[in-house]
């Protein structure tokens, strides 16, 4: 087949731990990262001209080498040239339902579909292990975003190993339409003020990893106590981006005045989440939100989490 059509879903972050710097100038984190059903529409096509064409309904999706998607085509023609020059460039149109520099892996999981994609257009036979590896090349998300479910992400946030599913919660989404967070922002700010914290011996990172591996959220998401999850979300850039952006802490404050099994700031935020255990609850919550806060630039979704990453439709 010349042409597929891939669902690529975000991601939230139950837990984002910051432990330490490395060498490699990102930060060594423990993450326990879920996948949701709010998910853009990733279409690869092989065009038979050597060009990568991206395409989106989303003016604001830059269409160049600056979007991970457009990187993950180059990164694959140079890792593939003899299939490149067989099957020629690749359109790829992005259906864009995911809100952009929010916390919520867009870009990323885009890029992890365009592996997957141009993996079974080009009938590589990669291994998911193998396009993750890839995947990690380019972004740290991207591997989580091609595995996707829920899982624990240690390293650079690039290694992953799945937990038991816990695809039953509802989850609302909260973003105010023009914020956004640069990640990059968070974690140096994060470094310039906690920085003296960090564990610094391979042996203390260890240590850390594996009490998060063994800790209540990881009991509590293998019990599936949908209480305790609620209670245990945990996120560090939290520290740094709820007093540069008030708004959002007030959003936050909100959420936890209204219900809800828990609220957090996913990722390097802005967007923020709460788990409920029922639509009708989430529907309620929203409602509430809507009458709390009257801006008409705070948007919300209403989602559930999922069991999977990239999906070929
Ligand atoms: O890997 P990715 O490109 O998604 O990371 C975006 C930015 O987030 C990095 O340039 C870095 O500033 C920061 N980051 C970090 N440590 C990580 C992951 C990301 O410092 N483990």
């Amino acid at each position: 087949m010349y042409s597929y059509s891939l669902s690529a879903p975000a991601k939230i972050n139950l837990h984002l731990e910051i432990i330490g710097d490395r060498p490699d100038g990102y930060h060594q984190l423990v993450m326990i990262m879920q996948s949701i059903d709010l998910a853009d529409e990733i279409q690869i096509r092989a065009n038979g001209i050597d060009q990568i064409r991206l395409s989106c309904q989303n003016p604001q999706v830059p269409l160049d080498e600056t979007n991970l998607a457009y990187r993950a085509a180059v990164l694959m023609q140079e890792q593939f040239p003899q299939q490149a020059a067989n099957y020629g460039g690749i359109d790829i149109n992005i259906t864009k339902n995911i809100p952009i520099a929010a916390g919520l892996a867009g870009g990323s999981t885009n890029a992890a579909a365009v592996l997957v994609g141009i993996n079974l257009m080009w009938e590589l036979g990669l291994t998911l292990p193998e396009l993750q590896e890839l995947g990690a090349t380019i972004g740290s998300d991207i591997p989580f975003c091609i595995s996707g479910g829920t899982a624990i992400a240690t390293g650079r946030g690039e290694e992953i190993e799945p937990l038991p599913d816990l695809d039953s919660l509802w989850v609302i989404l909260a973003k105010y339409e023009h914020l956004s967070v640069s990640t990059p922002w968070a974690y140096q700010t994060y470094r310039q003020n906690f920085g003296e914290s960090y564990i610094s011996d391979h042996e203390g990172i260890q240590s850390r990893t594996h009490q998060v591996h063994s800790g209540d959220l990881v009991k509590a998401i293998m019990n599936k106590n949908n209480q305790q999850i609620g209670q245990l979300l945990y996120n560090d850039l939290e520290k740094v981006v709820l007093p540069e952006f008030p708004q959002v802490a007030e959003l936050i404050a909100t959420f936890k005045e209204s219900g809800g099994l828990g609220t957090l700031m996913s990722g390097s935020g802005p967007t923020v989440f709460c788990l409920c255990e029922h639509k009708t609850e989430a529907l309620e919550i929203t409602q509430k939100i809507r009458s709390a806060i009257v801006n008409p630039n705070l948007n919300l979704w209403i989602a559930k989490m999922c069991n999977h990453g990239i999906m070929n439709n």
